[in-house]
């Protein structure tokens, strides 16, 4: 078949080229001298479990083919074999070698994630954050169901991976539900599964998410969005780790971990009577808030550099980009709505546009670009007689846009433009407000 073959006379010789030598499969008899053939598997799986071994047994020999099963053989051949056999064997060998590569491949894509996943990726030096990753490394390794909040891009699904990967459970799976993105009808299915049957187009029996992360965790991201129908089958989950799949009566017992996600405020969905409150306190053991990046401004320049280095790592011609201090300044100063990922998703385009060099601010959008100086214009001092707030605030409105007018040249466009207003925002107000050219 082409492969290339080492042979060995006894099981000592085999572990000396099994430790000297890569290799994809092991074919072994069991009678030998010394050594029996089963020890000489149990002995490699011992320093290679990725590699698979087919042990020859005897037809009707003492040593069974399950013997050689239990002591971790891939498979096994029985004697004598002839040439008719030949294609058995062949085909064998290709599983054989195909399986001892997959374990590997999944090994190594295995240990990426773990590695990815590591607290020290996790970018930032802010107390808020470290306070954070002090509960992470604390409940990682428990079962606690923990619920974890906060604003959109703030590193949910990113801790959430983390308390897996860095738990008893990492070798198993990490399941992602996002009750969000799912329509309603097919959410249960999706988490429970259902039998053949079990509505129109339940064509075939499907394993539900919390069936496949068996023994690993399940992410239920958008937790705020399940509809109460289902957040009665949830709780059910969460007390005694029971189910049953869609159109079936038979109860499933799991052994899953509950990681739940929102950037709902649960407690305000509760008095709106559209979150179960039994449901909530069954989530909430653990409580994660992770704040807003601008509520920790002290992570904007780590995760900049993070993300620029990341970028940096992944280009492939031209040297390594820098920013300008002005760009620093400017990102520094930003408020970051769709937090890191607003600022990771930036980071990933200004290198993209500029290619090489230093990005400098002009590269920068446009809202980047205004300083914010002007923002902390003093507000009038209030005389002792109090003052008309309503009047003062519209002549402050009219003192902004007469301005901008007046920059633009009355180009209502390039005015709403400088005040980040709508164009139809902009000449509402004019209207209201009667401005005109004479008002300057
Ligand atoms: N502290 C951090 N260090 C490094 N990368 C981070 C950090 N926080 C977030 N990120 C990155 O920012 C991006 C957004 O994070 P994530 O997807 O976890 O946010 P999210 O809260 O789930 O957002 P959404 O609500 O939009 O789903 C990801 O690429 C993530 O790796
Ligand atoms: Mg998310």
């Amino acid at each position: 078949m082409g492969h290339v073959v080492s042979t060995a006379r006894n099981a000592a010789d085999a572990m000396a080229v099994v430790t000297s030598s890569p290799l994809d499969l092991v074919l072994c008899d069991v009678k030998m001298p010394g050594i029996s053939g089963l020890e000489l598997v149990r002995q490699i799986r011992d320093i290679h479990p990725d590699l698979p071994c087919i042990v020859v047994t005897g037809y009707g020999s003492a040593e069974s083919s399950l013997d050689a099963l239990r002591a971790g053989a891939f498979w096994y051949l029985e004697k004598p074999f002839d040439q008719a056999h030949l294609d058995v064997v062949r085909r064998l060998v290709e599983q054989a070698i195909e399986h001892g590569r997959l374990k590997a491949e999944n090994r190594i894509l295995q240990s990426q994630l773990h590695q990815r996943y590591r607290f020290e990726n996790i970018v930032g030096s802010s107390p808020a954050l470290r306070c954070v990753l002090d509960v992470v490394e604390k409940v990682a390794d428990t079962d606690s169901t923990v619920l974890i909040t906060g604003e959109s891009g703030t590193g949910k699904e990113l801790i959430a991976r983390a308390l897996h990967y860095n738990s008893r459970r990492a070798d198993r799976m990490f399941v992602t539900v996002n009750c969000g993105a799912i329509p309603e009808e097919l959410l249960e299915s999706e988490l429970f599964g259902h039998v053949r049957g079990a509505f129109t187009n339940a064509v075939s029996h499907r394993e539900g998410r919390f069936s496949i992360a068996n023994g690993g965790t399940v992410f239920l991201d958008e937790i705020g969005d399940m509809s109460p129908n289902l957040q009665v089958k949830l709780l059910r989950v969460l007390q005694d780790q029971t189910f049953e799949p869609v159109g079936s009566s038979k109860t499933l017992k799991v052994n899953v971990r509950v990681i739940a996600a929102t950037n709902q405020d649960l407690e305000y969905a509760i008095r709106e009577k559209l979150f179960r409150e039994d449901l909530y306190y069954r989530l909430n053991v653990i409580p994660i808030e992770i704040p807003p990046l601008r509520e920790r401004r002290e992570d904007i320049p780590l995760l900049l550099q993070h993300f620029l280095d990341a970028m940096n790592r992944e280009k492939s011609k031209g040297g390594a980009i820098t920013i300008s201090q002005g760009v620093l300044d400017r990102i520094c100063e930003h408020d970051w709505p769709g937090n890191v990922r607003e600022l990771e998703n930036l980071i990933e385009r200004l290198v993209i546009l500029r290619g090489e060099g230093e990005i400098e601010v002009d590269d920068l959008p446009h809202t980047f670009r205004q300083r914010p100086a002007t923002l902390h214009a003093e507000a009038p001092r209030i005389p002792a007689g109090g003052l008309p707030f309503n009047e003062v605030v519209d002549r402050f409105e009219a003192d902004l846009i007469l301005q901008a007018l007046k920059q633009t040249h009355w180009n209502k466009n390039r005015a709403a433009q400088l005040l980040g207003l709508n164009r139809t925002t902009l000449i509402e107000k004019i209207k209201k407000k009667r401005l005109s050219a004479d008002d300057e």
